[in-house]
């Protein structure tokens, strides 16, 4: 792949500052977002990427980022959707203000800072772009308490189908990944240090590995589990 301008949502953490990472050594030019000046302070400090404070969720925040990318590269050519929230609740219990909020991040801020980049990607024809959604495995088979956060990552998944239909015809390539388990500190949970299941820099490798294919070809999904998780050391 040539140099290209990355634009990645949540890359202060986990799989998102995992890509920020390996895509800066690959010598691609990247802006990233979080919502913590600390970790997102941390990050460019290691990359050397261009970090900003924008919540995926805001309207606002989703277009001052557009900014940033037209300032700091002009452009964008590969735009990963990796923010994301969770929220877990039996059906009789749950929270719809919770589940809204879990979907204006993980679906709706997804479409809105979409809906601004790709007229940048269209008027980049005949080169076009990528565009990486992260879904997941739990978008793949509900599971009990997985309402609210299931159900968005069906969506990213349905919508990621739509746009690989509007957008090949401008050489846009629209791929959605889904990651099995990840230790990550996703959900606030810490302390995961199982060598045999999958972390970070493993769905990071995944998607330069997507974005590496020759521009003809598209990979419309990918899953990604751990080879064997059962392994005794
Ligand atoms: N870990 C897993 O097991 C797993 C499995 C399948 C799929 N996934 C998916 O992988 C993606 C990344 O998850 P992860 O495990 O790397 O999580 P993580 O370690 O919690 O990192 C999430 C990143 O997103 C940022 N973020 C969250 N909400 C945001 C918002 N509204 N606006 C901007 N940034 C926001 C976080 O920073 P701030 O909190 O500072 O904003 C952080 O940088 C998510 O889409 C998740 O659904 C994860």
């Amino acid at each position: 792949m040539d140099q290209k301008r990355f634009l990645i949502t949540g890359g202060s953490q986990g799989i998102g500052a995992a890509l920020v990472t390996l895509a800066r050594k690959a010598g691609h030019r990247v802006v990233f977002t979080g919502r913590h000046d600390d970790t997102i302070g941390q990050v460019v400090g290691e990359t050397g990427a261009f970090g900003l404070r924008a919540d995926s969720s805001s309207g606002d925040d989703n277009q001052k980022t557009v900014e940033v990318c037209t300032q700091q590269m002009g452009g964008v050519d590969v735009l990963v959707n990796n923010a994301a929230s969770w929220y877990d609740a039996a059906i009789g219990e749950l929270d719809l203000d919770a589940m809204r909020r879990l979907f204006d991040t993980n679906v709706f801020g997804m479409v809105d800072l979409t809906n601004r980049v790709v007229p940048l990607m269209k008027a980049q024809t005949p080169e076009g772009g990528d565009i990486v959604n992260i879904a997941s495995t739990s978008g793949t088979k509900g599971r009990k308490l997985g309402t609210a956060y299931a159900a968005s990552k069906w969506a990213v998944r349905g919508i990621s189908q739509c746009w690989q239909a509007e957008l090949r015809p401008h050489s846009i390539r629209v791929i959605s990944i889904c990651p099995s388990e990840v230790q990550t500190r996703w959900g606030g949970r810490t302390g995961r240090n199982n060598p045999n299941k999958l972390y970070a820099v493993d769905i990071a490798a995944t998607i330069m590995a997507a974005l590496n294919m020759p521009s003809r070809a598209l990979w419309p999904e990918l899953s990604v589990f751990a080879t064997n998780p059962w392994k005794e050391e």
